[in-house]
This record gives structure tokens, sequence and C-alpha cells, in this order.
């Protein structure tokens, strides 16, 4: 039985959450595996409207095992609040549906305090972080400084571990012209969350591999997208954890070689919320247009999205980074407003082609796409939104998809034309070969 990875092949916001929405029908299992509570996954169905940070976005269908990876760096604040969110909403998260990894790394106040304090001190050269705490958290992560969630059981070592890091990050907060954390309150605070989260900790891991035995389907969520990818993406204009597929394994703890599909979404054009080099941004009304039809605002910060055409260069990169072997291409509808489309096909600096993406953030900024013109389907009478077979959709849309998938060298497998789990074409099931 398959295991599916399912990752985002741009900046992120790519409709993940609604593809994790719409595959969970065909899993046992949705696990969570990387990134933190700066992402924002939506799923939509009827009047229903989700948006997870942390928890796996199959939490929207009952009865599904939901699962927090390892590698998730978890707020706990966060964490309680979109469990209440979910509760509130019909939607039960109890400990035995919700697993979440004793090997987490938690995400503390003071983890958001220096988040903010380095964005402020880069001045104009911030990232445009999310202040969710992801970098700081990550960096005590490798610095073997980091607070777990399995140490919530142990409250004599858990004073002891809070009250080393907190002296060194009170040092740090003072540098900054930040108030000082109250370990006190910092130790209270935690010992209380611990209460409510002891219930949920579980050996992930573990649990994850003996479903994989019993040939259960898995699929496997990932957060952000390649190109905000810490090794492989527009560094340092990126998050500080690795987003490719790769990732799902090294997170849990499973070979890769039991990885049957991975699944790459991207959207029909492209967005990026932060900073960072942009090639194909639309800097003219047509990017407000784009803004504006395709509801480009942050699912996490509420911040507007830049957004642009699509940009067949990264995706490529993207594809080869991932082993993508499926695509779900979102956000169709949201072109129907052009009466002519135009799509990146290559990059050029200082007039001559540019192989590759270059490591360098500020020449991938200096970089000019080459750009192709493709015909719009303004003038389909219908809307596309409505149609539910590749079959019936326009001529001009067809050729946009064909142009996606003969240039990445992969089928599309999915196809979304409006927000709602309803507005899908599903071409072919990845659960089924
Ligand atoms: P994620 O982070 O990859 O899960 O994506 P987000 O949820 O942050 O952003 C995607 C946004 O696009 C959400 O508001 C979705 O409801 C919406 N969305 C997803 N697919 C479609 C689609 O095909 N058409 C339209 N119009 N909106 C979509
Ligand atoms: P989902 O899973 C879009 C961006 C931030 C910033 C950079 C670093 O919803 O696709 P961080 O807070 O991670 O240190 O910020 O990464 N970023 C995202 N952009 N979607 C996301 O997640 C993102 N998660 C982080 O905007 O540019
Ligand atoms: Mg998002």
């Amino acid at each position: 039985m398959p295991s599916v990875v399912v990752v985002g092949l741009q900046w992120g916001d790519e409709g993940k959450g609604k593809v994790i929405d719409l595959l969970a029908e065909f899993a046992d299992v949705v696990v969570r595996f990387q990134g933190g509570a700066n992402a924002g996954h939506t799923v939509r169905f009827g009047d229903t409207k989700i948006i997870t940070n942390l928890i796996p976005s199959g939490a929207s269908r009952p009865g599904k095992k939901v699962i927090i990876g390892p590698s998730v760096v978890l707020d706990p604040d966060r964490l309680l609040g979109e469990i209440q969110a979910l509760q509130a909403g019909g939607f039960l998260v109890e400990p035995e549906r919700l697993l979440i990894s004793d090997r987490c790394h938690l995400v503390l106040p003071y983890h958001k305090l220096l988040d903010e304090a380095r964005e402020k001190s880069r001045g104009r050269a911030k990232i445009g972080t999310t202040l969710r705490g992801i970098g700081p958290c990550l960096e005590d992560k490798a610095s073997r400084l980091g607070i777990r969630a399995a140490d919530l059981l142990q409250t004599t070592e858990l004073e002891d571990k809070l009250a080393m890091r907190v002296r060194e990050v009170n040092a740090l907060l003072r540098m900054y012209g930040f108030a000082e954390v109250d370990i006190k309150q910092l130790l209270a605070d935690t010992m209380d969350k611990a209460e409510r989260l002891k219930s949920y900790l579980a050996d992930v891991g573990e649990i994850v591999r003996l479903e994989m035995e019993r040939g259960k389907n898995i699929l496997f969520e990932g957060a952000q997208g390649a190109m905000l990818d810490i090794d492989h993406g527009t560094y340092p204009f990126v998050t500080s954890s690795s987003t490719i597929a790769a990732s799902a394994c090294t997170s849990l703890g499973i070979s890769p070689q039991k990885i049957d599909l991975v699944v790459g979404v991207l959207k029909a054009y492209t967005t990026r919320v932060g900073e960072g080099p942009f090639p194909t941004e639309l800097h003219d009304e047509r990017g407000e247009i784009l803004r504006q039809a395709g509801g480009e605002f942050g699912a996490t910060t509420g911040r507007p999205r830049r957004c642009g055409w699509l940009d067949l260069v990264a995706l490529k990169y993207a594809v080869a980074l991932n082993g993508a072997g499926y695509l779900c291409i979102t956000k169709l509808d949201v072109l129907s407003c052009f009466d002519e489309l135009q799509i990146g096909v290559a990059y050029q600096l200082d007039g001559n082609p540019l192989p590759g993406i270059p490591a360098r953030s500020a020449v991938l900024a200096r970089v000019e796409p080459v750009l192709e013109k493709a015909e719009g389907w303004k003038n389909y009478p219908g809307r596309i939104c409505d149609i539910r077979e590749q079959q019936d959709l326009p001529r001009e849309t067809k050729k946009y998809l064909d142009k996606i998938s003969g240039a990445l060298s992969v089928p599309v497998g999915l196809i979304s034309v409006g927000p709602t789990r309803a507005e899908t074409i599903m071409v072919k099931n990845p659960f089924r070969r």
C-alpha cells in the first residue's frame, strides 16, 4: 500500500492544505513532517474553512489518524489553540487520534522574541519571517540547546535546562534592547502547557514504521516549498528547515525506499511572502489583479503575497529536488481574468543565458526571466470552477497544462479550479496504482 509525500514546489502556499484534505480520504494516516506554525494550510468544503498551522490538514477527515513528526518545531501555545479551534468546529482531535512526537523541539516564547529581535536588527536586509520563532528554535536544536516535548515529562530536568538556556537568551535579548525573560513565569507557563500536552506525546516514528509494515496508506504532509528549503532554496531568504520530500524520511526515521510517490503541488502562477528574489514577479497592475483574484494574503500572517507568472525554471529545479512524479496544479480559475498569459521559461543574466539556479540570492535578484506567451481562456463562456472533467476544460487551459507537464516531464494528476473540495478534477488517484 502506498506511502505518498506531498510537497510544495514553489515558495509555499501552493494549496497543499486543499490537496492533503482531498487525498486524506484515501489515506489511513496523515503525517506532518517538518516546519512549524510558520505554515498555514487552508481546507475548504461547503461552508467550512479550516486553517491548520501544525496539525495535519487531514484532521478535516473524521477518523483518520493525524501525526506530528519529530522534525516539526512545536509551539505549545499555537498547538493548544489549534486543538481548541478544531474541536470547537466539530473536528475531534483527541489523544487517540492526534499523536505528537516526543522528539519535537519546542518553540518557546523566547524563540519568538529572538526572531523579532533579529528581524529588527537586520533592518532593510530582513528575511520577512513569520515571527513564529522557527529560526531561533532550529538554531537551538542544531546547537543541542533545545527543549524537546519529552522534556516536559521530567520537571526537575526541564527546570535545569530552561534555566541554563534562559541565561544566554537574556544576554542576547539585552543586547538587542529587548526585555528579558522571567524564568519563573516561563517555567510556570511551560509546566501548565505540559500538563495539557502530555497525553498526546508518543514515539511516532515507531508508530509510522509499524503502520507501513501493516500495509496502511500513509500521506506525508510537507510545509513551505522547495524554494524556501534551507539548503536548496534562495538562501538566506528561506525557512530554517529542509522542505523537500526526502525530509519526510529523515523526520520520521523511515527508509527512502519506502516512499512510493512524491506529489508536487504548484500554483498555476507564482507567489511569495516575505523578502528575497522572485524572477517572474509582476510589479504592475497584473500582480495586483492576481493578488485580488487569488485572495493572495497569507493564511498565517495576513501579509499580501507578492505575485507573478509561472516560473518553469524554478519548477524544473523543484521537481528534480523532490523527484516529483505527480503534479497537482491549483488556482487555474484565478488566471481566467487574463486575455493573455506569460510563462517564465529561462533565465538571463546581463543578456546571457543562465544555466541553473545561482547560489547567491543577490545574483538571482538580477536575473531577467525569458517569458513565453500563452493564450488565456478569458473568452470561455462558462466558469472553469464548474468543470469536473479534464476533457471539458477550455482548449487554452488544456494547452497551458500540457505546457507545464511537458516542460517538467511529469504527468498532471490533480487539477484544482477553485478553493473548495468539490472544485477539483482528479485525473488519477495517487493511492491507486
Ligand atoms: P498551503 O500553505 O500550500 O496549504 O496554501 P494556503 O492555504 O496557504 O494558500 C492557498 C490558498 O488558495 C487558500 O486560501 C486556498 O483556499 C486557496 N486555494 C487552493 N486551491 C485553490 C484553487 O484551485 N482556486 C482558488 N481560487 N483558490 C484555491
Ligand atoms: P506554507 O506551509 C509561504 C516564508 C516566510 C519568510 C521565510 C522565513 O503555508 O506553504 P520563517 O518564519 O519560516 O523563518 O520565515 O519563509 N514562509 C512561508 N511562505 N508559506 C509558508 O508555509 C511559509 N513558511 C515560511 O514568509 O519569507
Ligand atoms: Mg500556506
